[in-house]
């Protein structure tokens, strides 16, 4: 049984990633529907949160029946982590995972995300202030280092433990890999061996088959997979995984009209979430994963990328209903 301070997460949970732009509440909640045991936001900027910038606001909103949901948070100032930590306490959520992990040249540039894993003593020292700070339960989503030369993270994984964090994600791939190459779980499953570790140590990177879910559980003895660029577009992923590791078999792929129900809903939370404008915005870049395989999807796509209104959108699912069932 795996779990986050008290939180108790069953055998092998399902953890949706954190993804900018992709893990906002409405698709939060279908994956939620679909099996995903964890979910967590989208990463809030600390500056931006204490700026009181409207987009990392917004990504406070947390439902209840998402439970259990973290909120994913970055930054590299011991103060303004502090006080993100009392703001996002308010919106109450099981726990606060702090972002450790994220590439991209704009966060690292200022020491947060990856960034930080170029200064071990501030990464542990800015877990263990903020663990102090809040009776929250503090997780940690990390990659395995720098680069090739700098992979530390099963002492990394020790000292975040030894300060009190409460379960860790870890990508298996280096900063300087980006999304490159093929992930790497052996190093995560060294952290998992260790005997030392008694958190849950949840594995990441490139799990895209039910079979590698397995494989991740079995071969490798991590405490639960996170899932990420597999769930865009495709929440049945974590019934499909949940169905195969329980029985061995595959569950078929959702029906043409399963994909166009659950656009619909998706489009219809995001609006209500969110507004017409934003809501028929944020669901364009799921439609090309939703109807995956269809033949000539292209034509669909453009028109549904390019209506104005929800009817219009209902109307070009309605007619991708009526061509192939
Ligand atoms: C579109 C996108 C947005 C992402 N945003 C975040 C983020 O906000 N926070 C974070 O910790 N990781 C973020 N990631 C990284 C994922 O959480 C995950 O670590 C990575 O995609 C590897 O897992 P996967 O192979 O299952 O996709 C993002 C990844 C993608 C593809």
């Amino acid at each position: 049984m795996a779990r986050i301070g008290n939180i108790e997460l069953g055998e092998f949970p399902l953890l949706l990633a954190p993804m900018e732009d992709v893990s906002d509440p409405p698709f939060r909640a279908l994956c939620k529907e679909q099996g995903a045991d964890v979910v967590y936001t989208e990463f809030i900027s600390a500056e931006g949160l204490i700026r009181d910038a409207a987009k990392s606001v917004q990504k406070l909103d947390i439902y209840d029946k998402e439970r259990p949901v973290g909120i994913q948070i970055f930054g590299a100032n011991l103060e303004s982590m502090l006080r993100t930590v009392e703001i996002v306490e308010r919106s109450n959520p099981d726990f606060i995972d702090i972002n450790y992990g994220c590439p991209v040249k704009k966060v690292v540039s200022k020491g947060a995300g990856a960034g930080i894993l170029k200064d071990i003593p501030l990464m542990v020292k800015l877990t263990e202030s903020m663990v102090k700070h809040t009776n929250l339960p503090i997780t940690v989503k990390t990659r395995l280092g720098w680069d090739n030369d700098s992979i530390h993270i099963l002492e990394v994984a020790e000292r975040l433990q030894d300060v009190g964090t409460k379960a860790i994600a870890i990508h298996g791939r280096t900063r300087a890999q980006m999304y490159k190459g093929k992930a790497n779980w052996q190093p995560i499953a060294d952290v998992k061996n260790n005997h030392r570790m008694h958190i849950p140590v949840f594995g990441n990177g490139d799990v895209d088959s039910p079979e590698k879910a397995k494989l991740m559980q079995d071969k490798f003895g991590l405490d639960g997979a996170m899932i990420g660029r597999a769930s865009i577009g495709n929440p049945w992923f974590f019934a499909q995984v949940k169905h195969f590791l329980k029985t061995g078999e595959q569950l078929e792929s959702p029906s043409i009209s399963q994909r166009v129900s659950t656009a619909k809903r998706h489009l219809e939370m995001a609006i209500e979430w969110n507004g017409d404008r934003a809501g028929l915005f944020e669901t364009r870049r799921h439609y090309t994963n939703y109807f995956k395989g269809i033949p000539h999807f292209k034509e669909y796509r453009l028109k549904m990328v390019t209506s104005d209104t929800k009817e219009e959108v209902f109307q070009v699912f309605d007619e991708v209903l009526e061509k192939f069932t």
